[in-house]
């Protein structure tokens, strides 16, 4: 069997819809347009997508947010990936890891709306901005913004590069109910100097699913000679968005956490202008200063996971994006709506629609988050995860496309249990 024959097969393995994703398709495709328009509340259709997982029955699960459980569909693209390139042995890394890679990247960069030549895949969020704050040519007295809600991971490698290159760093911390878009943007805005030369930013805050008006912080920033970059690891594949849409310089994101594919993977997003300046996390053979591999030398990969990002993508698309987001909003809302009013519950997430999405942060006035936590698991059922960070203490609570409305009355119970009622 010749190169060629051998990438075919593996290709159309690696890249094979099973009848699971195709049975999606062929259901929504079969959809007239009203019954679309009502896709979002269709708890029958939803259903349909639950049964595609294996769901422990010992917990009603809301906590999505850490990484999604594969649906089984996609968990058997992956062991098939794992199988063949073990089957393969180094003839695979040889002969057509390189052809296959590229395959998977062109179809993440087409998800992302970007050129493949300003996105890599990397292991995850952290991989990709630490790769950019730990590589950017700080001078002594450079200044960076950032916000108490941002990522510890990220704020951790800012405090090393601080004592590293004697940069200064400054914190805004974001209120959980801002009045308007402005409000957030002269936050960033007032913390801009000469020296200012790169703010940190959340697209949506993993503590309490706020999300940000990105775009309009970056039109700022830019306006100021300012570059932005953001962490995208909640908002990838749980938003319906594309990239460059968002004016930033850098976009980081985890693709475990809401498009569907195995642990291990991300994606970094570098405006093709920016990257000659990023010095590399690791070194890499010598490639033209503009060309973003030069980020992206790790050493030898679980390359089977980066394959099956392309199986996690055709999952995605099937379901469809905005449909999914629509999906999420609702869940959301749904429990969010029944308990808002009540005097001893605190939400603290937005709740207008344009401002979060699956994600929200609930606090029982009087309990700890942990109180709370613990007493949603052990007397109700409930996994979810205590959030002490300052500004924002409550569990947070994250729901994913296989939640059903039921699973979330069951929440809305509990909650009005712990309140006494
Ligand atoms: C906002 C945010 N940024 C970054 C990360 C880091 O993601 P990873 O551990 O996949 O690198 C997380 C993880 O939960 C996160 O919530």
């Amino acid at each position: 069997m010749d190169k060629r024959d051998f990438l075919k097969k593996f290709s159309l393995l690696s890249m094979s819809v099973l009848p699971g994703t195709a049975a999606l398709s062929h259901l929504i495709d079969e959809m007239d347009e009203a019954t679309l328009d009502q896709l979002t509340t269709d708890e029958d259709f939803w259903l349909k997508i639950r049964a595609g997982f294996r769901l422990n029955p010992a917990y009603t699960n809301l906590e999505n947010g850490y990484y999604c459980i594969l649906p089984e569909e996609t968990l058997e693209h992956y062991l098939a990936h794992v199988r063949e390139v073990n089957f393969l042995g180094s003839y695979y890394m040889r002969k057509l890891m390189a052809d296959n890679h590229t395959i998977v990247r062109q179809k993440l960069a087409n998800l992302a709306g970007c050129s493949m030549d300003e996105l890599i895949i990397t292991r995850n969020t952290t991989e990709s901005l630490d790769t950019i704050i730990s590589g950017y040519p700080w001078k002594k007295g450079d200044e960076a913004i950032m916000s108490h809600q941002d990522y510890g991971a990220m704020l951790d490698m800012f405090r090393s590069v601080k004592e590293r290159h004697q940069i200064v760093t400054k914190f805004i911390s974001l209120p959980n109910h801002p009045k308007s878009d402005e409000e957030i943007v002269d936050l960033y805005r007032q913390q801009i100097t000469k020296k200012t030369k790169l703010i940190l930013v959340c697209h949506l805050i993993n503590i309490n699913g706020h999300v940000l008006p990105i775009r309009k912080i970056c039109d700022m920033a830019h306006g100021l000679g300012v570059e932005v970059m953001v962490d995208g690891a909640h908002a990838f594949a749980q938003l319906d968005f594309k990239i460059p849409d968002l004016n930033c310089d850098y976009y980081g994101a985890s693709l475990h956490k809401w498009l569907g594919a195995p642990l291990g993977c991300g994606l970094l997003y570098a405006r093709k202008e920016k990257i000659s300046k990023i010095w590399p996390l690791l070194a890499a053979e010598v490639l033209p200063l503009d060309s973003i591999d030069r980020l992206n030398h790790t050493g030898t990969k679980p390359v089977h996971v980066d394959l099956c990002i392309s199986n996690a993508i055709d999952y995605h698309l099937a379901i469809g994006a905005q449909r999914k987001e629509n999906r999420l909003k609702f869940l959301k809302k749904y429990w969010v709506d029944q308990i808002k009013d009540n005097k001893k519950i605190q939400i603290n997430t937005p709740f207008e629609e344009e401002r979060s999405s699956a994600i929200a942060n609930v606090l029982v006035i009087g309990m700890t988050p942990q109180e709370m936590a613990t007493r949603l698991l052990e007397e109700f059922k409930i996994w979810s995860v205590a959030i002490n960070n300052e500004a924002v203490k409550g569990c947070r609570i994250t729901p994913s496309i296989y939640t059903t409305t039921a699973e979330l009355d069951l929440l809305v119970d509990a909650l009005r249990k712990m309140c006494g009622e």
